[in-house]
Protein backbone atom coordinates (compact mmCIF):
# COMPACT_ATOMS: atom_id res chain seq x y z
CA UNK A 1 0.00 0.00 0.00
CA UNK A 2 0.61 3.51 -0.35
CA UNK A 3 1.00 4.90 3.41
CA UNK A 4 0.53 8.55 4.37
CA UNK A 5 -0.02 10.05 7.65
CA UNK A 6 -2.65 13.60 7.41
CA UNK A 7 -2.68 16.53 9.17
CA UNK A 8 -4.92 15.10 12.10
CA UNK A 9 -2.27 12.12 12.29
CA UNK A 10 -4.54 10.00 10.72
CA UNK A 11 -2.56 6.61 9.04
CA UNK A 12 -3.82 6.17 5.54
CA UNK A 13 -2.82 3.20 3.30
CA UNK A 14 -4.25 2.49 -0.33
CA UNK A 15 -4.00 -0.32 -2.50
CA UNK A 16 -4.46 -1.06 -5.93
CA UNK A 17 -5.62 -4.57 -6.86
CA UNK A 18 -4.44 -4.38 -10.39
CA UNK A 19 -3.81 -1.94 -13.06
CA UNK A 20 -7.05 -2.07 -14.46
CA UNK A 21 -7.45 1.16 -12.93
CA UNK A 22 -5.34 2.64 -14.67
CA UNK A 23 -5.93 0.76 -17.97
CA UNK A 24 -9.77 1.69 -17.90
CA UNK A 25 -8.71 4.94 -17.02
CA UNK A 26 -11.22 4.96 -14.36
CA UNK A 27 -10.55 8.13 -11.93
CA UNK A 28 -9.18 6.18 -8.85
CA UNK A 29 -12.62 5.67 -6.97
CA UNK A 30 -11.94 4.22 -3.62
CA UNK A 31 -13.91 2.02 -1.05
CA UNK A 32 -12.30 2.53 2.68
CA UNK A 33 -12.34 0.45 5.10
CA UNK A 34 -11.21 1.39 8.59
CA UNK A 35 -11.51 2.96 12.80
CA UNK A 36 -9.68 4.39 15.35
CA UNK A 37 -6.49 3.57 16.67
CA UNK A 38 -6.43 5.53 20.15
CA UNK A 39 -8.35 3.86 23.08
CA UNK A 40 -9.55 4.44 26.19
CA UNK A 41 -7.62 4.34 29.62
CA UNK A 42 -7.27 0.95 30.86
CA UNK A 43 -9.46 -0.51 27.91
CA UNK A 44 -8.95 -3.30 25.95
CA UNK A 45 -7.23 -4.77 23.01
CA UNK A 46 -9.64 -4.60 20.10
CA UNK A 47 -12.13 -1.48 20.32
CA UNK A 48 -11.24 0.27 17.47
CA UNK A 49 -7.70 -1.22 16.53
CA UNK A 50 -9.68 -4.81 15.20
CA UNK A 51 -11.47 -2.50 12.22
CA UNK A 52 -8.06 -1.44 11.29
CA UNK A 53 -6.68 -5.11 10.98
CA UNK A 54 -9.79 -6.28 9.58
CA UNK A 55 -9.33 -3.60 6.52
CA UNK A 56 -5.82 -4.98 6.03
CA UNK A 57 -7.01 -8.43 5.55
CA UNK A 58 -9.21 -7.72 2.95
CA UNK A 59 -6.81 -5.18 1.03
CA UNK A 60 -4.30 -8.23 1.55
CA UNK A 61 -6.92 -10.76 0.36
CA UNK A 62 -6.93 -8.96 -2.99
CA UNK A 63 -3.09 -8.47 -3.60
CA UNK A 64 -3.26 -11.82 -4.54
CA UNK A 65 -2.96 -12.80 -8.31
CA UNK A 66 -6.06 -15.24 -8.33
CA UNK A 67 -7.97 -12.28 -6.72
CA UNK A 68 -10.53 -10.35 -8.04
CA UNK A 69 -8.96 -7.71 -10.10
CA UNK A 70 -11.22 -4.70 -8.43
CA UNK A 71 -12.07 -1.58 -10.33
CA UNK A 72 -11.30 0.73 -7.35
CA UNK A 73 -8.44 1.52 -5.43
CA UNK A 74 -9.27 -0.24 -0.80
CA UNK A 75 -7.59 2.75 1.35
CA UNK A 76 -7.28 1.52 4.97
CA UNK A 77 -7.88 4.40 7.71
CA UNK A 78 -6.18 3.74 11.19
CA UNK A 79 -8.26 7.45 12.48
CA UNK A 80 -6.97 9.01 15.44
CA UNK A 81 -8.87 10.39 18.62
CA UNK A 82 -12.25 8.86 18.19
CA UNK A 83 -12.78 8.39 21.82
CA UNK A 84 -12.39 11.98 22.85
CA UNK A 85 -10.60 11.33 26.09
CA UNK A 86 -7.69 13.27 25.77
CA UNK A 87 -9.32 16.56 24.95
CA UNK A 88 -13.45 15.86 25.41
CA UNK A 89 -13.66 15.94 21.71
CA UNK A 90 -14.63 13.06 19.82
CA UNK A 91 -14.24 12.05 16.41
CA UNK A 92 -10.65 14.72 15.71
CA UNK A 93 -9.39 12.14 12.73
CA UNK A 94 -12.42 11.09 11.07
CA UNK A 95 -13.91 14.87 11.41
CA UNK A 96 -10.87 16.01 9.40
CA UNK A 97 -11.21 13.13 6.55
CA UNK A 98 -15.01 13.81 6.35
CA UNK A 99 -13.81 17.88 5.83
CA UNK A 100 -15.70 18.40 9.13
CA UNK A 101 -12.54 19.67 11.51
CA UNK A 102 -13.77 22.35 13.61
CA UNK A 103 -10.96 24.46 13.65
CA UNK A 104 -12.23 25.70 17.29
CA UNK A 105 -10.78 22.28 18.50
CA UNK A 106 -7.05 23.42 17.53
CA UNK A 107 -7.77 24.93 20.78
CA UNK A 108 -9.47 22.77 23.09
CA UNK A 109 -6.52 21.50 25.92
CA UNK A 110 -5.73 18.55 27.89
CA UNK A 111 -5.63 18.23 31.71
CA UNK A 112 -1.86 19.58 31.29
CA UNK A 113 -3.27 22.91 29.09
CA UNK A 114 -1.57 21.03 25.95
CA UNK A 115 -3.74 22.35 23.09
CA UNK A 116 -4.69 20.03 20.33
CA UNK A 117 -3.06 22.43 18.01
CA UNK A 118 0.54 22.03 20.15
CA UNK A 119 0.13 17.77 20.07
CA UNK A 120 -0.59 17.99 16.82
CA UNK A 121 2.59 19.86 16.38
CA UNK A 122 4.81 18.05 18.63
CA UNK A 123 3.66 15.25 16.53
CA UNK A 124 5.62 16.79 13.69
CA UNK A 125 2.99 17.32 11.73
CA UNK A 126 1.21 20.85 10.79
CA UNK A 127 -2.46 21.65 12.02
CA UNK A 128 -3.01 24.56 9.92
CA UNK A 129 -2.77 21.80 7.07
CA UNK A 130 -5.80 19.64 8.84
CA UNK A 131 -8.28 20.77 6.07
CA UNK A 132 -6.13 19.24 3.03
CA UNK A 133 -6.60 15.96 5.26
CA UNK A 134 -10.55 16.30 4.06
CA UNK A 135 -11.14 13.41 1.42
CA UNK A 136 -13.37 14.31 -2.23
CA UNK A 137 -16.66 12.40 -1.13
CA UNK A 138 -17.06 12.22 -5.37
CA UNK A 139 -13.90 9.74 -5.16
CA UNK A 140 -14.88 7.11 -2.20
CA UNK A 141 -17.66 4.72 -3.17
CA UNK A 142 -18.22 4.19 0.80
CA UNK A 143 -16.65 3.47 3.91
CA UNK A 144 -16.82 0.25 5.48
CA UNK A 145 -16.20 0.14 9.23
CA UNK A 146 -15.88 -3.32 11.48
CA UNK A 147 -15.83 -2.70 15.15
CA UNK A 148 -16.47 -4.93 18.12
CA UNK A 149 -20.30 -4.65 19.12
CA UNK A 150 -19.25 -3.62 22.83
CA UNK A 151 -22.97 -5.52 23.95
CA UNK A 152 -24.35 -8.95 24.58
CA UNK A 153 -26.46 -9.16 21.32
CA UNK A 154 -24.54 -10.82 19.01
CA UNK A 155 -23.61 -13.29 21.99
CA UNK A 156 -27.20 -14.02 22.91
CA UNK A 157 -28.12 -14.65 19.38
CA UNK A 158 -25.33 -17.21 18.32
CA UNK A 159 -23.93 -15.21 15.54
CA UNK A 160 -20.36 -14.15 15.22
CA UNK A 161 -21.02 -11.07 13.31
CA UNK A 162 -24.20 -8.60 12.72
CA UNK A 163 -25.12 -5.28 10.22
CA UNK A 164 -25.32 -2.17 12.45
CA UNK A 165 -28.63 -0.72 11.95
CA UNK A 166 -27.69 3.09 12.93
CA UNK A 167 -25.68 4.84 15.47
CA UNK A 168 -27.58 6.33 18.58
CA UNK A 169 -26.97 10.04 19.24
CA UNK A 170 -24.95 11.18 22.20
CA UNK A 171 -24.40 14.56 23.56
CA UNK A 172 -21.02 15.17 25.77
CA UNK A 173 -20.82 17.82 28.26
CA UNK A 174 -18.95 19.24 31.63
CA UNK A 175 -21.03 20.69 34.65
CA UNK A 176 -18.81 23.23 37.09
CA UNK A 177 -20.06 23.56 40.83
CA UNK A 178 -18.32 26.24 42.37
CA UNK A 179 -18.69 26.34 46.17
CA UNK A 180 -16.30 27.38 49.01
CA UNK A 181 -13.17 25.87 49.69
CA UNK A 182 -12.76 25.94 53.53
CA UNK A 183 -10.60 23.96 56.60
CA UNK A 184 -12.04 20.54 56.99
CA UNK A 185 -11.40 20.79 60.90
CA UNK A 186 -12.00 24.65 61.44
CA UNK A 187 -15.41 24.92 59.46
CA UNK A 188 -18.73 23.78 60.97
CA UNK A 189 -21.32 21.19 58.71
CA UNK A 190 -23.66 24.36 58.46
CA UNK A 191 -23.24 26.64 56.36
CA UNK A 192 -20.74 25.11 54.15
CA UNK A 193 -20.96 25.51 50.49
CA UNK A 194 -19.30 22.27 49.51
CA UNK A 195 -18.84 21.66 46.00
CA UNK A 196 -18.65 18.13 46.09
CA UNK A 197 -21.69 17.24 48.04
CA UNK A 198 -23.82 19.06 45.55
CA UNK A 199 -21.98 17.61 42.92
CA UNK A 200 -22.72 14.06 44.21
CA UNK A 201 -26.46 15.01 45.23
CA UNK A 202 -26.51 15.69 41.23
CA UNK A 203 -24.98 12.39 40.03
CA UNK A 204 -27.27 10.62 41.86
CA UNK A 205 -30.43 12.40 40.66
CA UNK A 206 -29.43 12.23 37.06
CA UNK A 207 -28.95 8.48 37.97
CA UNK A 208 -32.31 8.01 39.52
CA UNK A 209 -33.98 10.12 36.66
CA UNK A 210 -32.12 8.35 33.67
CA UNK A 211 -34.06 5.03 35.08
CA UNK A 212 -37.36 6.60 34.45
CA UNK A 213 -36.46 7.36 30.61
CA UNK A 214 -36.74 4.67 28.82
CA UNK A 215 -33.58 3.85 26.46
CA UNK A 216 -31.88 6.80 27.71
CA UNK A 217 -27.99 5.95 28.96
CA UNK A 218 -27.03 8.70 31.22
CA UNK A 219 -23.16 8.65 32.20
CA UNK A 220 -21.04 10.86 34.93
CA UNK A 221 -17.69 9.22 33.94
CA UNK A 222 -15.33 11.54 34.97
CA UNK A 223 -14.96 14.27 38.14
CA UNK A 224 -12.45 16.81 38.94
CA UNK A 225 -12.42 18.26 42.42
CA UNK A 226 -10.57 21.18 43.55
CA UNK A 227 -8.08 21.46 45.16
CA UNK A 228 -8.75 17.53 46.19
CA UNK A 229 -6.96 17.73 49.10
CA UNK A 230 -8.37 15.52 51.99
CA UNK A 231 -8.33 18.10 54.23
CA UNK A 232 -9.96 20.91 52.42
CA UNK A 233 -13.88 20.92 51.66
CA UNK A 234 -13.91 21.25 47.53
CA UNK A 235 -14.65 24.27 46.66
CA UNK A 236 -14.67 23.12 42.64
CA UNK A 237 -16.11 20.06 41.30
CA UNK A 238 -15.95 19.83 37.14
CA UNK A 239 -18.33 16.93 36.10
CA UNK A 240 -18.41 15.18 32.97
CA UNK A 241 -21.78 13.88 31.56
CA UNK A 242 -22.61 11.75 28.57
CA UNK A 243 -26.10 11.48 27.22
CA UNK A 244 -27.24 8.94 24.88
CA UNK A 245 -30.46 7.93 22.81
CA UNK A 246 -31.52 6.80 19.67
CA UNK A 247 -33.91 9.31 19.25
CA UNK A 248 -32.58 12.66 19.15
CA UNK A 249 -35.26 14.74 20.45
CA UNK A 250 -35.80 12.37 23.72
CA UNK A 251 -31.77 13.02 23.81
CA UNK A 252 -32.08 16.69 23.68
CA UNK A 253 -34.95 16.99 26.42
CA UNK A 254 -33.28 14.56 28.74
CA UNK A 255 -29.87 17.08 28.67
CA UNK A 256 -32.24 19.85 29.49
CA UNK A 257 -33.63 17.66 32.47
CA UNK A 258 -30.32 17.11 33.84
CA UNK A 259 -29.25 20.39 33.50
CA UNK A 260 -32.52 22.13 35.11
CA UNK A 261 -31.28 19.57 37.83
CA UNK A 262 -27.90 20.93 38.28
CA UNK A 263 -29.55 24.22 38.53
CA UNK A 264 -32.05 23.27 41.01
CA UNK A 265 -29.04 21.57 42.91
CA UNK A 266 -26.73 24.22 43.28
CA UNK A 267 -28.92 26.48 43.87
CA UNK A 268 -29.98 24.54 47.57
CA UNK A 269 -26.35 24.13 48.05
CA UNK A 270 -25.08 27.85 47.56
CA UNK A 271 -23.24 27.06 44.62
CA UNK A 272 -22.43 28.29 41.45
CA UNK A 273 -22.86 26.53 38.04
CA UNK A 274 -21.73 26.65 34.52
CA UNK A 275 -22.10 24.29 31.71
CA UNK A 276 -19.17 23.45 29.06
CA UNK A 277 -21.16 21.08 25.85
CA UNK A 278 -18.59 19.75 24.39
CA UNK A 279 -19.95 17.66 21.57
CA UNK A 280 -23.17 16.95 19.80
CA UNK A 281 -23.33 13.98 17.05
CA UNK A 282 -27.22 13.16 16.06
CA UNK A 283 -28.19 9.28 15.20
CA UNK A 284 -27.32 8.07 12.03
CA UNK A 285 -28.51 5.81 9.65
CA UNK A 286 -26.57 4.38 7.11
CA UNK A 287 -26.29 3.85 3.47
CA UNK A 288 -29.16 1.96 2.46
CA UNK A 289 -27.15 0.49 -0.90
CA UNK A 290 -23.97 -0.79 1.18
CA UNK A 291 -26.47 -2.34 3.87
CA UNK A 292 -28.16 -4.15 1.17
CA UNK A 293 -24.40 -5.74 0.33
CA UNK A 294 -23.62 -5.93 3.85
CA UNK A 295 -26.49 -8.42 4.51
CA UNK A 296 -26.47 -10.26 1.37
CA UNK A 297 -22.58 -11.01 2.44
CA UNK A 298 -23.15 -11.69 6.04
CA UNK A 299 -26.38 -14.24 4.61
CA UNK A 300 -23.70 -15.90 1.94
CA UNK A 301 -21.53 -16.40 4.92
CA UNK A 302 -22.96 -17.12 7.71
CA UNK A 303 -27.44 -18.04 7.08
CA UNK A 304 -28.35 -15.69 9.39
CA UNK A 305 -28.78 -11.48 9.35
CA UNK A 306 -28.78 -9.99 12.67
CA UNK A 307 -29.73 -6.10 12.48
CA UNK A 308 -28.62 -4.22 15.60
CA UNK A 309 -28.01 -0.42 16.63
CA UNK A 310 -25.03 0.67 18.33
CA UNK A 311 -24.95 2.10 21.71
CA UNK A 312 -21.72 3.54 21.06
CA UNK A 313 -20.08 6.14 18.93
CA UNK A 314 -17.92 5.28 15.97
CA UNK A 315 -15.81 7.11 13.55
CA UNK A 316 -18.47 5.70 11.09
CA UNK A 317 -20.91 8.26 12.28
CA UNK A 318 -19.15 11.32 11.58
CA UNK A 319 -18.14 9.42 8.33
CA UNK A 320 -21.57 8.80 7.09
CA UNK A 321 -22.17 12.51 6.64
CA UNK A 322 -20.11 12.84 3.95
CA UNK A 323 -19.92 9.05 2.57
CA UNK A 324 -21.83 6.52 1.93
CA UNK A 325 -21.66 3.71 4.76
CA UNK A 326 -22.36 0.71 6.53
CA UNK A 327 -20.53 -0.80 9.75
CA UNK A 328 -20.19 -4.34 10.35
CA UNK A 329 -20.16 -5.90 13.95
CA UNK A 330 -18.20 -8.64 15.56
CA UNK A 331 -19.34 -10.49 18.27
CA UNK A 332 -17.04 -10.58 21.23
CA UNK A 333 -17.71 -13.19 24.72
CA UNK A 334 -19.26 -11.36 27.34
CA UNK A 335 -19.69 -7.86 25.47
CA UNK A 336 -17.16 -6.43 28.03
CA UNK A 337 -15.56 -3.55 26.45
CA UNK A 338 -13.64 -0.34 27.63
CA UNK A 339 -11.81 -2.80 29.78
CA UNK A 340 -8.79 -5.65 29.66
CA UNK A 341 -11.44 -7.97 29.63
CA UNK A 342 -12.69 -7.17 26.21
CA UNK A 343 -11.89 -10.32 23.58
CA UNK A 344 -12.69 -11.51 20.33
CA UNK A 345 -12.67 -15.40 19.41
CA UNK A 346 -10.56 -15.48 16.24
CA UNK A 347 -12.98 -17.65 13.98
CA UNK A 348 -15.46 -14.91 14.37
CA UNK A 349 -12.86 -12.23 13.14
CA UNK A 350 -11.94 -14.93 10.06
CA UNK A 351 -16.11 -14.69 9.23
CA UNK A 352 -15.65 -10.79 9.31
CA UNK A 353 -12.91 -10.64 7.38
CA UNK A 354 -14.84 -13.68 4.65
CA UNK A 355 -17.86 -11.84 4.56
CA UNK A 356 -15.91 -7.95 3.95
CA UNK A 357 -14.43 -10.01 1.05
CA UNK A 358 -17.46 -10.82 -0.41
CA UNK A 359 -19.07 -7.62 -0.13
CA UNK A 360 -15.97 -6.11 -1.88
CA UNK A 361 -16.50 -8.54 -4.70
CA UNK A 362 -20.51 -8.14 -4.82
CA UNK A 363 -19.56 -4.32 -4.92
CA UNK A 364 -16.62 -5.11 -7.95
CA UNK A 365 -19.74 -6.36 -9.63
CA UNK A 366 -22.02 -4.01 -9.63
CA UNK A 367 -19.61 -1.35 -10.36
CA UNK A 368 -18.25 -3.02 -13.79
CA UNK A 369 -21.95 -3.95 -14.88
O1 LIG B 1 -17.74 6.48 23.59
C1 LIG B 1 -18.03 5.76 22.65
O2 LIG B 1 -19.19 5.55 22.36
C2 LIG B 1 -16.97 5.14 21.80
O3 LIG B 1 -16.23 4.22 22.54
N1 LIG B 1 -16.12 6.14 21.23
MN1 LIG C 1 -14.43 3.06 22.52
MN1 LIG D 1 -14.55 2.19 19.21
Amino acid sequence: MTVHVDAAGNIAGRFFSSDSVTKRNIAPRTLIFGSHLDTVPNGGAFDGVLGVLIGLAVAEHFSKPESTQLPFAIDVIGFSEEEGVRFAQPYLGSAAIAGLFDSAWLDRTDDQGISVSQAISDFGLSPQNIADAAVDPSTVIGFIEAHIEQGPVLESAGQPIGVVSSIIGQTRLVVEFLGVAGHAGTTPMTPRHDALVTAGHWIHEVNRTALSIDGIRATVGRINVWPNASNVIPGRVEASLDVRHAADDVRERSVAQFLALAALIAQNGGAGLSVKHRSDVDSVCFSKRLETLMCDAIDATTGTVVRLPSGAGHDAAIMAKRFPTSMLFVRHPGGISHHPDERVDASDVGVAIDTLIDLVNRLAAQEIS
